[in-house]
């Protein structure tokens, strides 16, 4: 109606919900003439959120301070539709506002460029940029707020906050003015970061304005910092540049990985940035070994169809289109030759097509455009490299960045490994080797070598474990994941209590399937440690995570 909401002229219209694929429906509503092009309509649709996978309602128990329920929801990749009526696609992109009344003693958040509290524990948001419907994001509970730099600020349940400002005050902007500098503008305002729930299933996720991360990220030392660098790496490359469909969901990851990493480069170094995208690359091996390098979702462009024989959105989340989709990214500036020249396309391609959703052919494109000179050389057809290779041919990257300037950190922790799986071992050239200076990479990506070497001879795990406390007993969450790794391969059956108290202590999906992956292709004794482990935990993780871990465990779940 033209007056909006509650204006009598207003008409109630037939609607029907209609099958569209295992992950949702379709509302269908009959309007009563074919809407002319460029008409104005307005759709008053009344309706209440449900026990739908996008929004999550926490007990108390499930929260850090343990004393009040919470609420969050997690749109990507297509949850969102369970939150609230929409085109649940990243082709479509709107601003958006709400009002949100929350009882007393609570605190709500959006995803918006403008928030105001108003009388009655009412808030009012705004965004006032266009994002697709996945990055539409609110969080309810008895939340607080501080500052950490000029246009940041870190909020988390009270018993966190101080711990939460401590990880990241004052460092926090000098990411967004590197990243402007490389990308341009930052145009969304501010940019927050709420410390989410135990169980919240990523590391990070860009809600814009607002990033939200996992508790995990309070390692104390600032170690997983990484995280909230590519989050805000974000805010160029899916925020502002969106894929058009999760079919080239790598467009947003790979990108998204690059920038991180450009970033990281002019902060930290190029040693430290070759170090971590190592283990990165670790990664990437790890999961085309268990997948298969053939696997149809091991291509950067995946095909999504509705329907029973779809993929699922969601299950592309893994390590190709972040890590092959980075590889991809790191080729076309080996093409260009130059660093300051990639960058510059790099904010050109964003300039070029902010607020727009594009396709990985727009991308490239672009980028043959941009470099005309390389068009004529074509590029494009390289045997070997055919960009068309790279979008639709499974498997291992055809090209791999150069990660040697990171050798000088990388070559000490490959040694030790090397002495660590050796049948009769050296101790005085390990004792030799001091590992209470490494950094947290160093020895993430020590322990992927040992994990990789692993089983290793018989009693080796064990005296390792002995010798470096620093890592057995460590609270950093990246090495707690790679210590459980060994101790599952190692069958070292004195350390599993580890594996169950890391499952219990947090429910981030990329830590969580690993080990149930590991523990069913264990032993009797894993396989027992899994389910029992899985029966405790399960009420606590997202519905997601958990529907994957039933599908590892042959519970059925997830198609
Ligand atoms: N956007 C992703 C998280 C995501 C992906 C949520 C797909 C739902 C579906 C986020 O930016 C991300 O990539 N997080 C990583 C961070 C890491 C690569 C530094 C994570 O959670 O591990
Ligand atoms: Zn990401």
């Amino acid at each position: 109606p033209p007056g909006g909401p509650g204006d009598p002229a207003g008409q109630a219209l037939p609607v029907e919900s209609r099958p569209f694929a295992s992950y949702g429906s379709a509302l269908h509503i009959a309007l009563p003439q074919a809407p002319r092009a460029g008409q104005l309509l307005t759709l008053l649709i009344d309706y209440e959120a449900g026990e739908g996978p996008g929004v999550c309602w926490l007990s108390p128990e499930q929260t850090a301070g343990k004393q009040k329920p919470y609420m969050y929801t997690q749109g990507q990749a297509v949850l969102n539709r369970s939150f609230f009526p929409c085109f649940d696609t990243p082709s479509v992109k709107f601003t958006y506002s709400a009002t949100v009344k929350v009882p007393e003693g609570f605190t709500a958040v959006m995803s918006a460029t403008s928030w105001e509290k108003q009388k009655d524990n009412t808030f009012v948001f705004k965004m006032s940029q266009p994002i697709p419907s996945y990055l539409i994001a609110l969080v309810v509970g008895d939340i607080v707020s501080a500052d950490v730099g000029p246009r940041s600020r870190v909020w988390a349940e009270p018993c966190l906050i101080e711990a939460a400002k401590k990880e990241y005050d004052g460092v926090i902007e000098e990411f967004l003015v590197v990243g402007e500098k490389l990308f341009g503008p930052y145009v969304w305002g501010r940019y927050d970061i709420l410390f989410m729930p135990p169980s919240f299933p990523f590391g990070g996720m860009e809600n814009p304005c607002l990033t939200f991360v996992t508790p995990c990220l309070l390692a104390g030392d600032r170690s997983l910092v990484d995280v909230i660098i590519h989050e805000i790496s974000h805010s160029w490359f899916g925020n502002l540049v969106t894929n058009a469909t999760w079919g080239e969901f790598w467009l947003n990851e790979g990108f998204t990985m690059y920038a991180q990493r450009r970033i990281s480069t002019e902060v930290y170094g190029l040693p430290y940035t070759c170090l971590e995208a190592a283990t990165g690359r670790a990664l990437l091996r790890q999961h085309m070994d268990a997948t298969g390098e053939d696997h149809p979702l091991n291509k950067l462009r995946v095909v999504i169809e509705p329907g029973l024989w779809g993929v699922n959105p969601d299950d592309t989340y893994n390590e190709t289109p972040y890590e092959k989709g980075y590889c991809f990214v790191s080729y076309l500036a080996h093409l260009v030759g130059n660093q300051s020249k990639f960058d510059a396309f790099l904010q050109a391609y964003v300039n070029r097509f902010k607020f727009q959703s594009i396709t990985a052919d727009d991308t490239l494109g672009f980028f043959l455009e941009y470099f005309p000179e390389l068009k004529e050389k074509g590029v494009d057809s390289v045997p070997g490299f055919e960009f068309d290779r790279w979008l639709n041919t499974p498997g291992w990257p055809p090209y791999l960045p150069d990660l040697s300037p990171g050798q000088q950190l990388m070559r000490p922790a490959d040694e030790l490994a090397e002495l660590w799986a050796a049948d009769s071992l050296n101790m005085e050239a390990i004792e030799a080797v001091d590992i209470t200076g490494w950094r947290t990479y160093q020895l993430v990506y020590f322990l992927d070598q040992v994990l990789q070497k692993s089983p290793l001879p018989e009693g080796n795990v064990k005296r390792l474990s002995k010798m470096y406390p620093k890592i057995s007993k460590a609270q950093n969450a990246e090495l707690r994941l790679r210590w459980c790794q060994i101790v599952l391969k190692n069958n070292l059956e004195a350390e599993y209590s580890k594996v169950k108290d890391f499952l219990h202590s947090q429910g981030k999906q990329k830590y969580t399937l690993p080990l149930y992956r590991a523990m069913w292709g264990g032993s009797e004794a894993t396989r027992a440690l899994a389910m029992e482990t899985f029966s405790a935990t399960a009420p606590q993780l997202h519905v997601n995570v958990q529907n994957y871990v039933k599908k590892i465990l042959g519970l059925g779940g997830a198609e």
